[in-house]
């Protein structure tokens, strides 16, 4: 072999060594730091200091799971139903807070009950527990909304409803405003209670439709009103042309937590028929309470 091959040899040789050397020490190092950090950084159960608080079928499951992929939350993975369910609120906050997930003290735990929204006795104890906390409300057209919840109620085993058209109206003539599914998607009445307690700058608004179409857009106003680093972008969601819905690629960086994935069966099914005279019917009802909302948050939803 010639002399200047030999070189080339050797510095190549040298070359590979000194990356090999250089990545082992990067890995021990930063193996070495995650550890130090990991064990100062207090793991233990904590409030939540944000709340998805409803509305119920309008994306509560799809806003958690998307907002689990951020580093900086820890969700609790059910629905708790502390403040609405008497049995479980005398249990006091020390249970509640039992059922959290452990974090640091840099994360940011979160909870999900949808029923909270409209249940009366709710913001005045959510008020009680922290009066700085940080409310989140995901809304979807109430006539969708509506359509949505009745057909969970009618897939239920022994279910008995009347046709949904019989079910929320009078005769087909008025909407039945008595009905629990058309009272909960009067969104502007049950956001009034909460007022009475918090401040608006405290509760943000989240379009189901758009959680649907832009997940990043909708979620990047997620992040800014939590005050979390905007890390959740397009690269994490891809459409699942058979769900018909966004998906989602969970990792964010090098030690971010891997969720791919799609929401179970339940989430985004088929609705069941609905003559569009009554829906047509239900849209007229909304459609003042709709507009108040647009006012009151300072955003169109642009509902029927
Ligand atoms: P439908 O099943 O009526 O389509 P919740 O989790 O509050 O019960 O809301 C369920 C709704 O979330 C579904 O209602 C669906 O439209 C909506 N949704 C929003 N994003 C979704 C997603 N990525 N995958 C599945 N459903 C999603």
């Amino acid at each position: 072999m010639p002399v200047s091959s030999r070189y080339f040899a050797l510095v190549v040789f040298l070359l590979i060594l000194i990356i090999f050397f250089g990545y082992c020490l990067t890995t021990w190092n930063s193996d070495t730091t995650k550890k130090i950090v990991n064990d100062g950084a207090n793991w233990k159960k904590r409030l939540p200091k944000a709340i998805i608080i409803g509305s119920s079928k309008s994306g509560t499951r799809a806003l958690l799971v998307i907002l689990k992929v951020h580093p900086d939350i820890k969700a609790c993975p059910d629905e708790v139903h502390f403040f609405n369910r008497e049995e479980n609120y005398q249990h006091g906050l020390e249970w509640y807070r039992a059922r959290m997930p452990k974090s640091t003290g840099n994360q940011l735990t979160i909870e999900k009950s949808p029923a909270y929204f409209t249940t009366r006795s709710v913001p005045e104890r959510v008020y009680n527990m922290s009066k700085n906390i940080k409310l989140l409300v995901i809304v979807r057209d109430p006539t969708i909304r509506a359509i949505s919840e009745y057909t969970q109620l009618a897939l239920k085993p022994n279910s008995s409803l009347p046709k949904f058209e019989n079910y929320v109206t009078k005769n087909q003539k008025t909407v039945n405003k008595e009905r629990g599914i058309v009272k909960s998607g009067v969104y502007i009445k049950h956001l009034n209670h909460w007022l009475k307690f918090f401040p608006l700058s405290q509760i943000h608004f989240v379009s189901g439709e758009q959680l649907i179409q832009n997940p990043a857009t909708e979620i990047k106003l997620v992040e800014k009103f939590l005050n979390l680093r905007p890390l959740i972008t397009e690269k994490n969601f891809y459409f699942n042309k058979t769900k018909g819905f966004p998906c989602i690629i969970g990792k964010i960086g090098l030690h971010g937590k891997k969720k791919n994935g799609c929401l179970k069966g339940s989430k985004g099914r088929k609705h069941v028929p609905v003559a569009s005279d009554v829906v047509k019917l239900l849209q007229d009802y909304y459609r003042p309470f709709n507009q108040a909302l647009y006012r009151a948050v300072a955003r169109d939803f642009h509902w029927a």
